[in-house]
């Protein structure tokens, strides 16, 4: 959080009508529809909705079509979000379509720097954990595909603080 309207990206966003957000992960159906999903309910609760296009999509193809997991959907839905993202895969036009590529962790921003098409549009990519303050630090969100119920808790949690901070950085910029 140190310094981060100072990243690239953020600081080109001043001025902007819309703000274009592209949460990536790895399979697109824990953590990025996650991401997706309370990122929304975060402008729907400042009623800014007009002013930000979100996303989510994964750099792997395997689950292209299908739902979120069930245990994120589950975990979520118990703070009150409805996970409904259809998967999707990560496409050259997302670095044009989209002003940030939210990455969920190191192996997903170095699949999106291989991917990206330019320089300029590789400046797009912003680690999500660079959003997050919370007392346990991570410098990343951990996969839960292969862990407990905790290890979705623990998603959800590192999102949450992300996200409202991800709100109120951008939206201290775009004003
Ligand atoms: P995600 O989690 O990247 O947070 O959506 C995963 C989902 C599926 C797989 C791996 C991670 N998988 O290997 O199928």
């Amino acid at each position: 959080m140190n310094n981060i309207e100072s990243i690239e990206a953020i600081s080109r966003l001043k001025g902007k009508e819309k703000v274009r957000v592209l949460f990536v992960c790895l399979g697109n159906i824990c953590r990025s529809p996650a991401a997706d999903g309370i990122m929304q309910a975060v402008v729907a609760e400042h009623g800014d909705e007009a002013r930000w296009e979100i996303d989510s999509a994964g750099t792997g193809g395997y689950h292209v079509g299908d739902l979120p997991d069930n245990r994120m959907r589950i975990h979520a839905r118990r703070r009150g979000y409805e996970l409904n993202h259809i998967c999707r895969q990560v496409r050259y036009s997302d670095f044009d379509d989209f002003d940030l590529i939210i990455p969920m962790d190191a192996n997903n921003e170095m699949n999106l720097k291989r991917l990206s098409p330019s320089l300029e549009n590789e400046a797009k990519i912003v680690p999500m954990a660079k959003f997050i303050d919370m007392a346990l630090r991570y410098d990343y969100i951990p996969d839960p595909y292969y862990e407990g119920a905790e290890g979705f808790e623990l998603v959800l949690n590192l999102l949450e603080n992300g996200c409202a901070n991800l709100y109120d950085v951008v939206s201290r910029v775009i004003k």
